[in-house]
């Protein structure tokens, strides 16, 4: 029997995608690139944004005239959409057999089971302790991985479903992380991304003892020990929660990458207590500056929403500033999109359509400007890349990410044919850059072709 699974959303999402191959190969499915081919048919669904939504809906066309054309194949709708809309979703999509909570992955097995049986739709939402960390496992990568430290968020942000959808912030208990991130090790693994909604936050809520209860940066130390474990990344932080222990462990720990992702969402303190973000302009500014000042090569990147409902020009203005000031080398921009059930879903305000357009070409054009400058800076210095694979661009070139998590298309010292494993560090000298990736030459240890 024939499984094909289909992943949307956030990293978060594509680590439970790896638990839902385990469970399925474990229960004797095996994996299909095509879906006409399949027997069952999984979506693991993202409700982050509207637009998620609708390249949902447009994917699930195709599954409700996979399901006519042969009414015993198995639908099943997974993640943080089908758990949003829990049982309606059956009135929704009346084509779908199945749907489950990102909590309940583990029981999937036993929900097609029922379907098979022939006793209608199968769903599950409950609110597990800790969801999915102790579930088998597949990956498709041999050198990197992702590892949970916590799941849930608790922040309540005014415009974000996350909470609603990934049930409260709890973290792992810190020996069973690196337990596990040494049997990735043993396993060939040399870079794990550690993952949580807000990772400086880790530890927080473990009931240990003051003295024996960890944070994020004595499990980053703990982590920074392990031997043959090359690169430690993490994503993403809140700067609510930022510490200058975590600014110290990026700059004191060799193995801890020089990247930090720390989502800005505004520039205006107006904004940010609309938001409900729990820090000011200030704060972050001086975040930012400390970062800086104490890890001088670390590579920053953020995110920032546009058209928050009650977002003025001022507001826009104080958010433009905010990024000229922090030079950030890349940021992801999202237009705001109301979600049923969020807070701000009901505050007053919207922002036109055009304006919010005009401003996001704004400010596109100048967080492009400053990534650009920040890349080609970097011209005619040597890095450290991780290989990662074949270049898209062909012609012999290898793929590789910095420390600073910046893609570097690179002419190998040897033919593509003796590829060096992905995983592998080699130095590499850059020659060109635009504002999303890096060009360059491979080098041998005295800097030669
Ligand atoms: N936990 C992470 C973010 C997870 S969601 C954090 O707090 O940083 C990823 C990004 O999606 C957010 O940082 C935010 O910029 C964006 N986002 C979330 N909800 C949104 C909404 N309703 N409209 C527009 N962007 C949104
Ligand atoms: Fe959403 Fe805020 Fe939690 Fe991030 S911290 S997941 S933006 S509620
Ligand atoms: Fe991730 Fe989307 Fe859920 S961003 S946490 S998959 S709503």
């Amino acid at each position: 029997m024939y499984y094909h699974l289909t992943t949307f959303g956030c990293q978060m999402n594509e680590h439970d995608s790896e638990r839902i191959r385990g469970v399925l190969e474990e229960s004797s499915w095996l994996q299909t690139g095509d879906p006409e081919e399949a027997d069952l048919l999984v979506f693991n669904t993202c409700s982050v944004r509207e637009t998620a939504d609708s390249r949902l809906l447009g994917r699930l066309g195709e599954a409700r005239r996979l399901k006519k054309e042969r009414p015993d194949r198995i639908i099943a709708l997974g993640g943080c959409f089908a758990q949003n809309l829990q049982t309606r979703i059956f009135s929704d999509l009346p084509f779908l057999d199945i749907a489950f909570g990102p909590q309940n992955i583990g029981e999937l097995p036993a929900l097609i089971e029922a379907v098979a049986s022939g006793s209608g739709p199968a769903w599950s939402f409950d609110d597990n302790p800790m969801p999915s960390a102790s579930l088998p496992s597949r990956r498709l990568n041999q050198s990197r991985a992702w590892v949970q430290v916590m799941t849930g968020c608790t922040n309540f942000c005014s415009y974000c479903v996350v909470p609603m959808v990934r049930g409260p912030e709890r973290s792992r208990p810190s020996p069973q992380i690196v337990e596990e991130v040494k049997s990735l090790v043993d396993d060939g693994v040399v870079e794990i991304t550690l993952l949580g909604q807000n990772v400086n936050a880790y530890g927080l809520d473990l009931n240990a003892p003051a003295g024996a209860r960890d944070n994020f940066s004595g499990l980053l130390s703990s982590l920074n020990e392990i031997a043959d474990l090359k690169r430690i990344r993490f994503t993403t932080s809140h700067p609510k929660d930022l510490g200058e222990d975590l600014i110290a462990a990026m700059r004191d720990f060799p193995k801890v990458c020089k990247h930090l992702h720390l989502p800005a969402q505004s520039g205006s303190n107006r904004i940010l207590t609309r938001m409900k973000r729990g820090y000011t302009r200030e704060h972050y500014l001086e975040l930012v500056k400390n970062l800086y000042s104490q890890v001088p090569d670390v590579a920053l990147t953020t995110d920032i929403i546009i058209g928050f409902p009650g977002e003025k020009e001022d507001d826009f203005h104080m958010t433009m500033k905010l990024a000229a000031r922090c030079r950030f080398d890349g940021a992801f921009t999202f237009l705001f999109s109301s979600r049923p059930g969020t807070e701000a879903a009901e505050l007053p305000g919207l922002v036109p359509g055009k304006t919010v357009k005009r401003r996001m070409k704004e400010l596109l054009a100048l967080v492009q400007g400053i990534a650009a400058e920040k890349n080609e800076a970097l011209v005619g210095s040597r890095l450290d890349v991780m290989i990662e694979g074949r270049s898209r661009h062909g012609g012999g070139l290898l793929r590789g990410r910095t420390s600073g998590n910046k893609i570097v298309n690179f002419m190998p010292l040897e033919p593509v044919e003796n590829l060096e494993p992905a995983g592998t560090v080699v130095s590499v000298e850059i020659r060109s850059a635009s504002f999303t990736t890096l060009m360059g030459v491979q080098v041998d240890a005295d800097g030669q072709r």
